[in-house]
């Protein structure tokens, strides 16, 4: 059985069109495990297309439709601005591929409407795919098959973790997936960079904020502890972490925290079609 599912999966051609930063991570990650049989790379930018080139030895090419043509997967990764141009570019030479969006906010039934009631997943993935530790989710399209979905979770779940969701919670996901690493990113540089000011040298300082926050993650993930679990357990009364913790309290930074979240849903939804 393992075996069919593996096989079915190595036996695929998968098309990527638009080859920026979103896809190359999943591209990379498709390469180095060897789960497609070819993949095709389609772009408008000289500049990305170089890139996935020179790191993968795929075959690059600038015309979207002839990389439909070429797949049984294609998978969509421009931005939400470019996607019916996109669509409507292809539609036509759309015949059983499996279509993957990754796009934020846009909906498999706008994908739908245009292409013609095609087999159409949605996934929100993240940049920690690159090191093969992504958390992703997806949902499906009315016309998109078991097995597609089987398909794109083997895929996915070879890069980390993938929920399959209802399209309606897609948005909520995409603030803890899709933005999570930025907003990570964002309180590990300004950790790092008060270490800094007090004298740690600046590799130092980011390297020890990378593994921790690494650490904190893998600690929550295989112990199953909760947020407030972890806490407990670092912050003891009158001691260096109750201080800090008494500060982020005082200044509310948790209602910060869902503002900040709450401008990303609004845009995951300003972006929806
Ligand atoms: N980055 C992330 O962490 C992340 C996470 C989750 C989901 N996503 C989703 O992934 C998608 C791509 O994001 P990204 O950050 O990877 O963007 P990106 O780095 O800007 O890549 C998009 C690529 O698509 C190209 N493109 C634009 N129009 C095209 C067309 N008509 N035909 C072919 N290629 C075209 C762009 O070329 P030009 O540069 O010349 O315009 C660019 O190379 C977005 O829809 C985003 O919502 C991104």
């Amino acid at each position: 059985m393992i075996c069919k599912i593996i096989t079915s999966m190595t036996s695929k051609k998968i098309s990527f069109i638009g080859t920026g930063k979103m896809a190359t991570a999943l591209i990379s990650s498709i390469y180095n495990k060897q789960l497609a049989k070819t993949i095709i790379a389609s772009d408008k930018n000289n500049k990305n297309l170089n890139n996935v080139k020179k790191n993968f030895g795929i075959k690059t090419i600038k015309d979207n439709k002839e990389a439909v043509r070429n797949s049984d997967v294609v998978f969509i990764c421009v931005k939400p601005q470019d996607f019916d141009e996109v669509l409507h570019e292809i539609k036509n030479v759309v015949k059983n591929q499996l279509i993957v969006s990754i796009a934020a906010g846009i909906k498999t039934k706008h994908i739908e409407s245009i292409l013609g009631n095609k087999r159409i997943i949605r996934v929100m993935p993240n940049i920690n795919c690159l090191v093969g530790e992504m958390a992703a989710g997806f949902s499906k399209g009315k016309f998109a098959t078991k097995k597609d979905v089987d398909y794109v979770e083997k895929l996915l779940s070879a890069s980390g973790l993938a929920y399959l969701v209802k399209e309606d919670l897609m948005d909520a996901l995409s603030i803890i997936s899709g933005c999570g690493p930025g907003f990570f990113a964002y309180f590990m540089k300004y950790l790092a960079e008060a270490g800094i000011k007090e004298g740690l040298p600046k590799q130092m300082a980011y390297k020890l904020a990378a593994k921790t926050a690494l650490g904190t993650g893998k600690l929550l993930l295989e112990k199953n502890m909760s947020p407030d679990d972890l806490i407990a357990m670092v912050a003891s009364k009158k001691g260096i972490t109750s201080e800090g913790l008494k500060v982020l309290n005082k200044h509310k930074v948790n209602k910060i925290i869902q503002k900040t979240s709450d401008a990303a849903y609004k845009r995951s939804k300003e972006l929806g079609k």
